[in-house]
């Protein structure tokens, strides 16, 4: 059985934040923002704002256009890094949405999140197990982030995608390659740090708490520039395609500098790569459907397009997709 995405949705959180706001708490300016990353503004969830309300606000849309009842879905997947609870936020995505015939469950793959579900999603359509099936990619890194810490607060932003599969006699999904590489972890971290608490003089566990976000901007940079374009090419060569018969580009929105070098390294014009980098920043899991959303409700994005995805992030984590519109 083959697979199409019949509907897509998104969401942000309303609170804008601007480079030249940012400046007023943190050494910055709107010029250095905007040159090395394309980010001018961002979305940030406030207290009373989860990450559960804007997955379901984006879910609702993706249903909306797919001509989906919630009842009707079978699989919910959540790719996130920031659930509302650590034992996972999709049970409390499908409640809100009323889809009771699901089984939901979080993934994890960082900013690769949204390609590695729907890799992971389209296995269960393609062994015939679901029909219907709902992916969302969201995260809230705001919650995360060291506010004072110039070199990563001013790249992130919050925000949803959703996207819904559904079983199709033509298989849309022409091609994918994902891949890991865990020796390069260090990079990019939002690590656990164990402190001891003993609970009798021989027993001791590890009661600690999550230290905000570190990374190696120029490694994480080097990185992307070289792989990116690998998985690229690999998926396009397993979709039996060239980089020429590709309609649209829908890369990680992590920084514009990125999109153009990947851009450039493949000879993709430029018209081809769909950023929304200056008024979200990175979202991680969701800036690559928060980014095909806008162009399909655009109008742009139309039926038959063939579309490259293409997620990196912590892990490392990289892949892409080649999938029909
Ligand atoms: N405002 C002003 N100055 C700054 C800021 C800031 N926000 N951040 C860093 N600087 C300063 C540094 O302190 C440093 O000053 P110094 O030379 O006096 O010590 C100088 O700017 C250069 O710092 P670098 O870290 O070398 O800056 P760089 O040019 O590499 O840009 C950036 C940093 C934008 C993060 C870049 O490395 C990059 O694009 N990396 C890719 C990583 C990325 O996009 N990550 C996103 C999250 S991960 C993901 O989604 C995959």
């Amino acid at each position: 059985m083959g697979l199409a995405v019949t509907g897509i949705g998104a969401a942000a959180p309303a609170p804008s934040l601007s480079n030249d706001q940012m400046s007023q708490f943190v050494d910055t300016s709107d010029e250095w923002i905007r040159s090395r990353t394309g980010i001018c503004d961002r979305h940030l969830a406030d207290a009373h704002t989860s990450l559960t309300d804007i997955s379901t606000q984006a879910a609702q849309a993706a249903l909306t256009m797919a001509g989906l009842q919630p009842s009707e879905l079978d699989l919910i997947v959540l790719a996130t890094s920031t659930p509302d609870d650590l034992f996972g936020s999709a049970c409390q995505i499908q409640a809100a949405l009323g889809a009771s015939n699901a089984v939901a469950f979080d993934m994890t793959a960082a900013c690769s999140g949204f390609v590695f579900g729907l890799v992971t999603a389209a296995q269960f359509i393609r062994t015939g197990v679901y029909r219907n099936i709902l992916l969302i990619g969201a995260d809230m890194l705001s919650r995360w982030v060291d506010w004072s810490d110039r070199r990563t607060c001013i790249l992130f932003g919050d925000g949803a995608g959703a996207v819904v599969l559904q079983a199709n006699d033509r298989d849309r999904l022409l091609g994918f390659e994902l891949r890991s590489d865990g020796t390069q972890n260090h990079y990019l971290n939002l690590a656990y740090q164990a402190q001891p608490q003993d609970l009798t003089p021989e027993i001791s566990v590890a009661h600690g708490r999550f230290h905000p976000i570190t990374m190696n901007g120029q490694e994480v940079y080097r990185f992307a520039v070289k792989r990116v374009p690998e998985v690229i090419e690999k998926a396009l060569f397993r979709a039996g395609l060239r980089v020429e018969q590709i309609d649209w580009f829908v890369l990680h929105q992590a920084n514009q500098r990125i999109l153009d070098a990947v851009a450039q390294r493949l000879q993709i014009p430029p018209e081809k790569v769909i950023s929304n980098l200056a008024h979200y920043g990175n979202t991680s899991a969701a800036s690559i459907p928060l980014a095909l959303d806008a162009k399909v409700r655009q109008g742009q994005v139309g039926c038959g397009d063939t579309i490259a995805v293409a997620g990196f992030g912590a892990g490392l984590t990289w892949g892409a997709a080649i999938f029909q519109w």
